[in-house]
């Protein structure tokens, strides 16, 4: 998994590609690495680590074109050998990749007994070997060939060393976007369209295996059998603009703040006597028709869409239910046209969610997104979708996004609610929803209540998060950002769940985190809490203004505004950021860029 880009045109391709890698650095950041063609020959420059590395290393000449990658190690460690791009054994050909070849081990067998030497652990180079095997002249031909023997999901950039005017670009269920600016004079290649970095493009998506033969503001598109088509290109604006911190230490802390302006920017327009969603083409007639729900996501996104499941239970009365998009892939489940699958993403290019989706699609099931990227697979994918309006999210722990994401099931739940003619009161159930953003704004004010607490915690590695009802997904939520940032070992359970194991690992060393501002629940979660406290585990609590008492069972409690339960989880989880976020700071640790992770994943 990892992002690829490429650029043959007037300018100088080496500072196109490294600011496009600069902007795929999200799709992981194990190594980067930038080859192209000088005077018949291969370059190529790499460096494990991040694109400042290969930034400092960088000592290419003048290159007639470029490919450019930024790699999440699947197969083979994270070392300068694996690091793309990848060439074949007689230094001809070179290759950058984003996917998994599944049936590698096979092909590179084959390949061995032939007498080819392999210098990577990578599936990567099993496959600029293969096309070296098949070339003959024709790079579009070879990899043509090469196609028909791989398995798996993946997006090529390959060049060839007699060839320095062609890029020649192949996708198989990974995204990969070609863009012509509009005066024909320069192309770029890209696992992201918003990447390009110009004003407006013609781009043309690659699927099932096309190729494309890439040159100076032209591209030329094979379908599988090699016969040229004529595909239809899209014209795109791209808002690019360079990520800044504005001050902030952080991204992530940059992104938390944010979350009073961008939950305001998701309600924005979106209330004139019922919901209404102005990008959304699906009309209410089909909306009427849908029977159940069939929520999907991953990560954080899967977080927000369990708290979604419960928002349409309590607010409109509608069955749904929620999957991990990657277990959702292989199940068998029971849907029909009048199911609604809505698939939940910041990036929209998470490649379970896709899958989960187009699986559901078999179906007959439309779709309907609910998203932050523009331009993104999922929004190309789905019958219709609804923006998070979050603004770019840099930071690989997602914070923003998710309090969007709440956002738009609340709004989303309310348009249900009154389609079904619930008996909830949907204008007062919005107008506490208004009040969220300052309430947001009265914890980030006392964050150094927090960032004391945090520092109080930062010491210990074991965590259980506890919560109940709407706490539950918050709860598990809030362990994600501190397992993704601090490294801590931090597991979420449901309260009520403690006695049936958990609780053997409680101690003095074990502290758990509650959070407590489900009111249905309260007296529930404070003898949960008794029960830990009996066994000497440190506590912090999350609790709403109202709930005194924890004064007395924990031993360290934040107050946060109270609340409906519905809304209950924008506060708390604010909260449980800010925690996560002080004690990985505490503990030193890499907070916008942690180890193993990336922002967006585009392998199973
Ligand atoms: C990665 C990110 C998470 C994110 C998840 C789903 O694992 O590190 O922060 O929640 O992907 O991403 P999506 O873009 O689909 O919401």
């Amino acid at each position: 998994m990892c992002g690829i880009f490429g650029y043959v045109g007037k300018k100088n391709p080496i500072n196109v590609c490294m600011q496009g890698l600069l902007h795929l650095e999200y799709r992981g950041y194990d190594s980067t690495g930038i080859g192209g063609i000088h005077n018949g020959k291969i370059e190529i420059c790499k460096s494990e680590g991040k694109l400042a590395n290969l930034k400092k290393k960088l000592d290419l000449p003048m290159l007639e074109l470029a490919i450019a990658h930024t790699r999440w190690a699947t197969h083979g460690k994270v070392n300068h050998a694996n690091a793309h791009p990848l060439l074949d054994a007689s230094g001809s050909i070179a290759l950058i990749h984003n996917g998994i070849i599944e049936n590698y081990q096979e092909l590179k067998e084959n390949l061995i007994k032939e007498g080819i030497p392999f210098s990577s652990e990578t599936d990567s180079e099993v496959v600029v070997n293969l096309i070296a095997k098949f070339y003959k002249g024709d790079l579009a031909q070879a990899i043509h060939k090469a196609l028909g023997l791989l398995k798996g999901i993946f997006a090529f950039l390959v060049i060839h060393k007699d060839h320095p005017q062609e890029i020649i670009a192949t996708a198989q269920d990974c995204p990969l976007s070609i863009g012509c600016n509009i005066d024909k004079s320069e192309s770029m290649i890209s696992s992201d369209p918003n990447t390009f970095q110009g004003d407006s493009y013609d781009i043309f998506f690659l699927k099932e295996k096309e190729i494309a033969r890439v040159t100076s503001g032209c591209v030329e598109i094979f379908d599988q059998h090699l016969k040229s088509i004529r595909k239809r290109s899209e014209r795109l604006e791209i808002e690019q603009q360079a990520p800044t911190k504005n001050g902030f230490e952080h991204f992530m802390l940059k992104e938390i703040f944010e979350q009073p302006s961008t939950i305001r920017r998701a309600l924005l327009g979106r209330f004139n006597q019922g919901i209404f969603f102005e990008e959304l083409q699906l009309s209410n007639v089909f909306f009427k028709s849908i029977e159940n729900l069939w929520i999907l996501g991953c990560g954080t996104s899967s977080h927000a869409g369990v708290l979604g499941t419960y928002l349409m239970e309590d607010l409109a009365r509608f069955p749904s239910s929620v999957e991990i998009a990657s277990e959702a892939r292989y199940r068998n489940p029971i849907l029909s046209k009048k199911t609604l699958v809505i698939a939940v993403s910041q990036s929209g290019e998470t490649a379970d969610l896709l899958a989960a989706t187009r699986e559901a699609q078999k179906y007959g099931c439309k779709t309907l997104g609910i998203c932050n990227v523009k331009n993104s697979t999922l929004v190309r994918e789905t019958s219709g979708v609804i923006f998070l309006r979050a603004g770019p999210e840099i930071s690989v722990c997602s914070t923003k996004a998710f309090t969007a994401q709440l956002t738009v099931f609340i709004l989303l739940s309310l348009y249900f609610a009154n389609l079904r003619n619930t008996q909830i009161d949907v204008g007062a159930i919005y107008k506490e929803l208004l009040t969220i953003p300052a309430h947001i704004e009265q914890i980030l004010e006392r964050q150094e209540e927090i960032q004391k607490i945090a520092k109080k915690y930062a010491k210990f590695d074991d965590f259980i998060f506890l919560g109940r009802r709407y706490m539950l997904p918050t709860a598990q939520e809030s362990a994600l950002k501190l397992k993704e940032i601090s490294y801590a070992n931090a597991n979420s359970y449901a309260a009520g769940e403690l006695k049936h194991g958990p609780i053997a690992l409680l101690g003095p060393n074990f502290p758990v985190i509650a959070f407590c501002a489900n009111r249905q629940t309260r007296a529930k979660i404070a003898s949960n809490l008794m029960e830990v406290k009996a066994r000497q585990s440190p506590i912090f609590a999350i609790a709403p203004v109202e709930f005194t008492e924890m004064e007395a069972i924990a031993d360290d409690v934040f107050y946060v505004p109270s609340t409906i339960d519905p809304l209950a989880p924008f506060s708390s989880a604010v909260v449980g950021q800010l925690f996560a976020y002080y004690i990985a700071k505490e503990r030193g640790s890499d907070i916008d860029q942690p180890r193993n992770l990336a922002k967006s994943v585009t392998v199973e």
